[in-house]
């Protein structure tokens, strides 16, 4: 029975730095269907930022902007694009959490405070982790708003589409920093690394990737890190990190159990999502086995399939969601499977590189 030594209850939200959290709200409410439910800005008493609060089951996501010239957060939007900025996680205590992630050798990005207002009050830290990616530290057990004082409650309904929680968060680092990060997770925040794909694993005739998939003491956080392996080409990693400035969050993977209504809804609304060869389909049944979905409603959808020893998996990836090529959003419904699809690997690094040819970043 393995100790955990950093106990972590979940991930609280992922928070945006935008250049305009006004209309991302927007684009997350009418694709996504998430629905708005808190605002903090100029009218509650925000003078420099601006953050909007999107909910859709478990999933919260924050989207923040800087609202003057010369934001600190503007550099940082500056430089990456529109970012995830912060992965947060709740926690029992965060005094506890940060006095030890610190002691453990991570660097603080905030020290333990509280916030408050009247419905009462929120302690918070942060520490840094990969690029200018944070960890907020959060516990909101003596508070009984919504979700960070300052905020106002809104109620502005998204049509949801079935979005239940995220299931991994992927980071992208750099060419030989994949291990160090690991170790960053295994000695500080006490994660277990689940499997290692290497670039015999992953690797087309062009380009090849290595990641190595950590997960929390409880298991309910999942932080793949991958980094760019030698290729003949440029790899998808090494397009990021040009394009980035760094390491940074590559995609989110969000859990679904309709995946089939879920992109039905996503392609409705005009998401656009990586699409592999119909020939994929062909063998489909051969490789994964008897599934319950019909394989020529998943091909229309573009949605693919692996399986490991415990159950099957299906799952599709949006094209970038930002101008550039950096973030996209992964959807994923799991039954009993609890791997990444490493079965899809390969047709989907060369659907991804079709796309990075018609970029010039191949
Ligand atoms: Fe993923």
């Amino acid at each position: 029975m393995s100790v955990d030594t950093f106990p972590i209850r979940r991930v609280d939200h992922v928070r945006h730095y935008v250049n305009n959290a006004r209309q991302s709200a927007f684009f997350y409410q009418h694709t996504f269907g998430f629905s708005i439910t808190g605002y903090n800005g100029l009218e509650t008493g925000s003078k420099d930022q601006v953050d909007y609060l999107l909910e859709q089951n478990n999933i919260r996501l924050v989207f923040s902007a800087p609202l003057r010239p010369g934001h600190p957060m503007a550099e940082q939007i500056s430089a990456h694009g529109d970012f995830v900025q912060d992965i947060a996680f709740e926690v029992d205590d965060v005094d506890w959490a940060w006095k030890t992630a610190i002691e453990r050798g991570a660097v603080s990005a905030r020290e333990p405070m509280w916030l408050e207002d009247d419905k009462g009050k929120v302690r918070i830290a942060a520490i840094h982790t990969y690029g200018d990616t944070v960890h907020s530290l959060i516990n909101r057990d003596e508070y009984t708003g919504e979700f960070l004082p300052g905020f106002e409650a809104r109620n502005e309904p998204g049509d949801g589409i079935g979005l239940l929680e995220i299931d991994h968060c992927v980071g992208n680092v750099e060419l030989g920093k994949m291990n160090e990060w690991v170790d960053w997770y295994a000695n500080i925040l006490g994660f277990k690394n689940l499997i290692s794909f290497d670039d015999a694993d992953i690797s087309t005739e062009y380009t090849a990737l290595m990641s190595k998939v950590m997960a929390s003491g409880n298991g309910r956080v999942k932080f793949p890190i991958n980094e760019p392996a030698e290729g003949r080409k440029k790899s998808q990693i090494d397009e990021y990190l040009e394009f980035f400035g760094g390491a940074g969050v590559q995609h989110v993977a969000l859990l679904t159990d309709d995946i089939v209504h879920t992109v039905s809804r996503l392609r409705a609304r005009g998401i656009p999502f990586l699409s592999v060869p119909r020939t994929y389909y062909d063998s489909l049944v051969e490789r994964v086995g008897q599934i319950d979905e019909d394989i020529d409603v998943l091909a229309d959808l573009g949605i693919l399939v692996d399986r490991d020893d415990e159950g099957y998996l299906l799952q599709i990836f949006t094209k970038p969601v930002t101008d550039r090529p950096t973030l996209f959003y992964e959807i994923i419904h799991r039954k009993g499977a609890k791997s990444f699809g490493k079965g899809n690997f390969k047709a989907l690094f060369e659907s991804i590189e079709r796309e990075q040819a018609l970029r010039g970043t191949l």
